[in-house]
């Protein structure tokens, strides 16, 4: 998923938390989404909708308990093609008021970096992806974290490209995802990717209805998991019911290498004019370009250093209200 602000301050929480019972977690990948994985869009099974810490309980201790400065509350409008995003306030409303509003209006909560604040979620990331890495050729994780997303009936989220590769667990509700292929500047530039990789703009992207004739689309619904080519745009529609997931993001020593290469062209772009240089992530070309891009930035040579992303808050969580939210000038 898409965040407002990858510079969130990190606030700390200590938790004395009970392990929660459950079924450990499994996953399951047909042969042919084996041989797929990380390069074309799959569709694999897991069994997180059997989890208790996907619970309306859990979820509301969740809200609670979790900083709140690293949970987002989105609303949008209905064109998938004109990207409306709002960002609603939510301090001081609790985490049952909040299910409930996210379940009767139209809004998607965004609870980021689980894995840090919350040992359990940290302990379910890293066995999902123990079991990927056992069950998928040459899958070696570096680093991984997640964000619980909960989101409300027929809420979209508009095209976008992730910087990370992504997984999406889906846990409750159902939802349609579109795939668009990736690396193919029919759907997004290459400047316009290297920017995202720098952490230098959002994520969000131009979409058509044509577009859709490139797609490949799935209907999710609970214990269906999908993933993608790192930065393969994609754009969500949930169906009638609340829907729940868990987004993972992974970063292996590919991940890492082209968005050295892709930030270092863009460093070389802005700094020296060079456009359309090589993309390849390995090799002497990429090696020089990132090792000059790295020492360019220990001297402060960066002519336009990424800047954080910010985003203020124009609404607020309102149970009370039919969409989920008000306007927060006028509550
Ligand atoms: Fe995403």
């Amino acid at each position: 998923m898409s965040n407002p602000s990858a510079q969130a301050a990190f606030a700390g929480t200590d938790l004395v938390l009970e392990p929660v019972e459950g079924s450990s977690p499994a996953v399951e990948l047909s042969q042919d989404a084996r041989a797929a994985f990380s390069t074309e869009p799959v569709l694999a099974r897991h069994n997180l909708q059997e989890n208790p810490l996907f619970s309306d309980q859990s979820l509301i201790e969740l809200l609670d308990r979790h900083p709140r400065e690293l949970i987002y509350a989105i609303t949008m409008g209905g064109d998938p093609a004109r990207e409306e995003n709002r960002l609603a306030a939510h301090d001081g409303v609790s985490g049952r008021d909040l299910l409930e509003a996210v379940r009767r209006g139209r809004f998607w909560l965004n609870v980021t970096r689980v894995n840090r604040t919350d040992p359990r979620f940290r302990d379910l990331i890293e066995r999902l992806y123990q079991e990927l890495a056992k069950t998928v050729p040459g899958f070696k994780p570096q680093k991984t974290q997640g964000s619980v997303v909960i989101s409300s009936p027929h809420a979209i989220v508009y095209l976008h490209a992730d910087a990370p590769p992504n997984i999406l667990w889906h846990v409750r509700g159902r939802k349609k995802i579109w795939i668009y292929p990736a690396l193919d500047e029919r759907f997004l530039p290459r400047m316009d990717l290297e920017d995202i990789l720098a952490g230098a703009r959002h994520e969000y992207l131009p979409y058509r209805p044509d577009f859709d004739a490139h797609a490949t689309c799935y209907e999710l619904g609970p214990g269906d998991m999908a993933t993608w080519p790192q930065n393969a745009p994609h754009r969500v529609t949930n169906l009638e019911s609340l829907n729940v997931a868990l987004s993972t993001e992974h970063f292996t020593a590919q991940s890492r290498a082209r968005a050295r290469v892709y930030s270092a062209n863009r460093f070389l772009r802005n700094r020296f004019g060079l456009s359309r240089l090589s993309s390849r992530e390995r090799g002497l070309g990429a090696l020089a370009k990132t090792a000059l891009h790295r020492a360019a930035r220990r001297l402060g040579l960066e002519a336009d250093p990424p800047v954080p992303k910010q985003w203020v808050p124009t609404l607020r969580v309102s149970r009370d209200s039919p969409t989920g939210v008000v306007e927060l000038f006028l509550s």
